[in-house]
């Protein structure tokens, strides 16, 4: 990573009016993703994931604000941007009764690929996304995992700077997704192709992002690196007793390095921003119960979340 933006807006906003209500679909959203992040954009249905990716490639205007995409202004510069990044919508589709050859050829003319290397870039894309051995067989024939690879090797003919991916996962079997993440690690780790990932899924983003935005309502509510989420959280202790009754728990809550405390069938587990192991073991033994567990455990992404912001992460 060299420190520069790629991504940058400032108060973007997109409103849409319903049957005489207002949705800020996008709210004043201050975004930026630097050149060679894999940037996981994470929220719930209807958070403003897709209506994000439509303004920054220019797709849709924005109500207020502004943004640029590798230094593209996405009002006054959005052919540009499209020139540099590739997408990979929700939904798309190809001639299902051309090959995977022709259906590339097809798309690198609209996209005026020099004609001398149309041949020589579908065949080092297909390569890429493991389907030189289809590079003839009709696109009808192919799984829904070879068709979102198919989408990638037609993103990749014109050379992208930045993917958009929206839920790329979403619809394919576990082999088939596991397949196409590696794929996405593998062009941002070896071709420097900075990746804008959308996703509903915490555990996806976790898996292949190292920059996590987390969206709701339109409004971005946290940003971090993996490592800068865990680090808000601190430790998760978690403690076994002859009997947890609910004076212990109120007294380990009321402890001032004390998140939360969760009752977990016959445990207790305790989110605390330091170790508290001490004081809990003091407080079990002075209501007159014996601690037969007291350790830390590191704590998932997922309850970080739900600590930290009150949320699953979609
Ligand atoms: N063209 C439109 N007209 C009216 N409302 C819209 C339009 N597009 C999106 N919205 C609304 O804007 C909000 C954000 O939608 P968006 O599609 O960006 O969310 P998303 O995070 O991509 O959701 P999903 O996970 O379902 O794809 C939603 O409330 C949606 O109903
Ligand atoms: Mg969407």
């Amino acid at each position: 990573m060299n420190g520069k933006a790629i991504i940058e807006t400032k108060n973007l906003t997109k409103i849409y009016h319903v049957d005489g209500r207002e949705i800020r679909a996008v709210d004043n959203l201050n975004l930026t993703v630097y050149e060679g992040e894999l940037f996981g954009y994470l929220g719930p249905n209807g958070s403003g994931k897709t209506t994000t990716i439509l303004m920054l490639l220019g797709l849709i205007q924005p109500t207020s604000g502004e943004g640029k995409v590798a230094g593209y202004d996405i009002i006054r510069e959005s052919k540009m941007i499209r020139r540099v990044a590739g997408y990979i919508p929700e939904r798309y589709s190809f001639y299902e009764d051309l090959s995977a050859y022709e259906n590339l050829e097809y798309f690198a003319k609209l996209n005026n690929i020099p004609k001398n290397e149309v041949e020589e870039r579908i065949k080092w894309a297909l390569e890429i996304v493991e389907l030189s051995k289809w590079i003839n067989a009709p696109v009808k024939t192919f799984s829904r995992g070879m068709k979102q690879r198919l989408a990638l090797a037609n993103v990749l003919i014109r050379k992208p700077k930045i993917i958009f991916l929206d839920e790329p996962t979403a619809g394919l079997d576990p082999h088939a997704t596991a397949k196409f993440r590696s794929l996405i690690k593998k062009l941002n780790n070896e071709f420097n192709i900075t990746i804008f990932l959308s996703s509903h899924m915490l555990h996806e983003v976790r898996q292949i992002c190292n920059k996590i935005g987390f969206l709701k309502d339109g409004r971005l509510i946290a940003i971090d690196t993996i490592d800068g989420f865990m680090n808000k959280m601190g430790i998760k202790v978690i403690l076994e007793a002859t009997n947890i009754n609910h004076k212990i728990i109120k007294s380990i809550e009321s402890l001032n390095d004390v998140n939360k405390v969760l009752k977990v069938n016959d445990k207790l587990v305790i989110y605390a921003r330091n170790d508290v192991r001490l004081d809990i073991s003091k407080i079990v033994t002075g209501l007159g119960e014996y601690v037969l567990t007291l350790k830390i455990e590191p704590p998932t992404l997922e309850e970080v979340f739900f600590i930290v912001y009150g949320e699953k992460g979609g």
